[in-house]
């Protein structure tokens, strides 16, 4: 696995500036993952995007902007033009060129792409809100799991937002919806804690069969990214 680079790795030249991708990190030769930080205009992203789903939030429209504009900033041939969105509103390419995954949060986009491989993508801006919600997905195994950090504010909700974000890769991943959080998606081992490098969490996805997956994270503050390949 190639490591990724941080901060302004690769320059796109527009009419609008000379902009970078906040992060992009190639898995392999055929799956890559970017971080946008959206500072540029919405005119900016339309230059290269078809819009063609009703966004009528202007910052959410922004945001939906980003991502796609993300997918060919990755891989150049990904054609845009053609991606469907299903009834369950997971977006897709008929020919499956490319299997790909979007995120948003705040201002930072993100997305992965594959040439070959299922995949699934979250960003998530740590808040203490987190703790609020965790017990809407987390079971009460990774509930205990995750206590022991609890001397540590941030990185617990760090921890927290990272299995969130990997749950919600997940849900992505999987694609058909009605997944239970707490039930369907578990914690099936220690992660591997590191700052600043990428951590692996084995899970176990069952719903209908249990499947192994390993998700991959994250923490880039102020935000964390989880993402699955299979
Ligand atoms: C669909 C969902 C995962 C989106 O997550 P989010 O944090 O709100 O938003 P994100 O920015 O991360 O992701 C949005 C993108 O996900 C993609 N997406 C939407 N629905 C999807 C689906 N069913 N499958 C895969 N991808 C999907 C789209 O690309 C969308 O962006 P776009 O419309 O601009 O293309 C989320 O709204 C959801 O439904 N989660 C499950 C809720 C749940 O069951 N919770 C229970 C525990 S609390």
């Amino acid at each position: 696995m190639n490591s990724g680079s941080h901060f302004g790795c690769c320059n796109v030249t527009s009419k609008f500036a000379t902009l970078a991708l906040f992060y992009q990190h190639n898995i392999n030769h055929t799956t890559r993952l970017g971080i946008w930080r959206i500072e540029e205009p919405e005119a900016f992203f339309l230059e290269k995007v078809p819009i063609k789903k009703e966004v009528t939030h202007p910052y959410k429209r922004l945001q939906h902007l980003a991502g796609r504009y993300l997918l060919p900033t990755l891989f150049d041939d990904f054609p845009l033009e053609e991606i469907m969105v299903a009834d369950t509103r997971k977006p897709y390419l008929p020919g499956e060129k490319y299997h790909f995954s979007v995120s948003h949060s705040g201002n930072f986009a993100a997305a992965i792409a594959s040439r070959d491989k299922r995949v699934g993508l979250d960003i998530e801006l740590v808040s203490p809100r987190i703790e609020k919600i965790a017990h809407k997905f987390l079971s009460l195994e990774e509930k205990a799991f995750l206590q022991q950090w609890r001397l540590f504010d941030l990185l617990q909700q760090e921890l927290t937002t990272v299995m969130w974000s990997s749950k919600e890769a997940l849900f992505k991943w999987y694609g058909d919806g009605q997944v239970d959080f707490r039930q369907h998606m578990q914690l099936n081992g220690p992660l591997n804690y590191a700052s600043n490098e990428w951590m692996t969490l084995p899970f176990l996805f069952k719903k209908e069969e249990a499947v192994p997956v390993t998700l991959h994270a994250r923490i880039f503050e102020p935000l964390v990214l989880a993402y699955v390949i299979t």
